[in-house]
């Protein structure tokens, strides 16, 4: 579909000439490899839309579900204010670090270095059993995600992280220690986490997380001069009153999880455990209980999100094929039978975090959802972009337009589906 914007009507997208991107390259991986390139959209996407929603440094743009900071980097890399918003600790911690450029790069090095002979020291000090995690803890991780060697020196090197904390570096070692335990793992992801059948021994870990220190020191020297104010919030996008002014958002652009399985827990658990962020059985449930209700592993008993899309007839006929199709293949599982209602949970998750943003949004604000067809539940297509666009108008939203993205080969199906920006317009309270 054809962009069909009043500000920015059959003309060509520019960049902007003292845009920093010219410098870097919109395709460059600067920043956005910090912790994991797993990104729901690339970069340039953002650009994109940053310059058709004609935002400038007197603006403010909002990512609900930023997740590692796509959005909010970009934003800042164009001289344009950003807010993140993000309910899964370790993605917070990654968008956070990476939006904050107020360090001394060399002195992190510096640090880091200091860090990392302290933890090679330990190591060759080591006479005594290896290194592990608190028996709850090692119990959250799929088997065998991590081989006893490597996990001895991450833990190793988190402790001397801890006894030598720098307030100042803390953050950027962190998210380079997430991402030095993924690439010592046994982990595979293609999209969902897996763990590989030929297992890593060992791995060089401190090695890794010192070359990780390294690319965050070279990209915050690169690109000091585009310093324009980002800051994340570690919130759940259906409720976070108190965290923004009212009609302070010019625009809104983010992916949102889709209704398709994804359990963004599980891929982000290994570090999610190593670092802390959850301890047992109920830290995990506790955070689960924050996102948005995506897949049949994160459906509780009391959910009533659904109660926003009751009315939505379109919906509740996709959760009744899904629910049919399921009694027609004599499919019982705990799972299968929480197809329906996860759909309807997650749609009205997503018509419940429109229904609360409308009051932060400016009169005229532009919003950009990055959404994708899905056939996951027993091969019944969701057009998740038209059942999203069909929430937002019954709540007062404008449908400027569902822009195709891209087509993706759907794995259940072997069909293409559409991953599509969905563009709508809060014209505002008196529309
Ligand atoms: C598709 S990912 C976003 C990826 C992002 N564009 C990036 O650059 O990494 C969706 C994110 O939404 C987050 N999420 C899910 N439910 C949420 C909620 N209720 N509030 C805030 N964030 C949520 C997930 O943890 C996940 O990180």
């Amino acid at each position: 579909m054809q962009m069909n914007l009043p500000f920015n009507e059959g003309k060509p997208v520019e960049i902007r000439k003292n845009s920093i991107v010219n410098k870097i390259g919109s395709n460059d991986r600067a920043f956005h490899d910090w912790y994991r390139f797993v990104l729901s959209f690339p970069p340039h996407l953002v650009q994109e839309y940053i310059q058709k929603f004609g935002l400038k440094s007197e603006h403010t743009l909002l990512d609900p579900f930023c997740g590692t900071g796509t959005t909010i980097v970009e934003a800042k890399l164009n001289g344009i204010k950003s807010i993140g918003i993000e309910a899964n600790p370790i993605a917070y911690l990654a968008s956070s670090a990476k939006v904050d450029w107020n360090i001394d790069s060399d002195n992190l090095i510096t640090h880091a270095r200091i860090v990392s002979e302290s933890a090679l020291r330990e190591l060759k000090n080591q006479s005594t059993a290896l290194r592990t995690l608190p028996l709850e803890a090692f119990e959250l991780l799929l088997k065998d995600s991590i081989s006893p060697l490597p996990l001895h020196k991450s833990l190793v090197l988190l402790e001397q992280l801890n006894r030598l904390k720098n307030d100042q570096f803390y953050r950027h070692e962190l998210v380079a220690l997430a991402k030095s335990l993924v690439s010592s793992s046994n982990l595979s992801f293609g999209p969902e986490v897996g763990v590989d059948r030929k297992k890593k021994l060992d791995a060089p870990v401190i090695e890794s997380w010192l070359n990780t220190v390294s690319k965050i020191a070279n990209d915050i020297r690169s690109t000091k001069m585009a310093d324009a104010p980002a800051v994340v919030y570690l919130a759940d996008s259906r409720q976070f009153d108190r965290i923004l002014q009212p009609d302070s958002i010019d625009a809104v652009f983010t992916s949102p999880p889709y209704p398709n399985e994804k359990d963004y827990t599980r891929t982000t658990r290994l570090e999610s455990v190593v670092l802390g962020f959850i301890n047992n059985k109920s830290d995990l449930k506790n955070l689960k209980s924050k996102l948005l209700r995506s897949n049949t592993r994160n459906v509780y008993k009391n959910d009533d999100d659904d109660a926003w899309i009751s009315e939505n007839t379109k919906i509740q006929a996709i959760a009744e094929a899904i629910e049919n199709r399921r009694i027609e293949l004599g499919k019982t599982s705990g799972f299968e039978r929480l197809y329906g209602r996860v759909t309807r949970l997650y749609f009205g998750g997503m018509a419940r975090h429109l229904a609360e943003l409308r009051q932060f949004l400016k009169p005229g604000a532009y919003l950009g959802y990055v959404v994708g067809d899905q056939a996951s539940y027993l091969q019944v297509m969701i057009r998740t972009g038209e059942l999203l666009a069909d929430i937002a108008q019954s709540l007062g939203y404008e449908l400027v337009s569902i822009d195709l993205f891209r087509t993706r080969l759907a794995t259940a199906t072997k069909r293409q589906v559409r991953e599509e920006v969905v563009v709508l317009r809060w014209p505002g309270d008196g529309h």
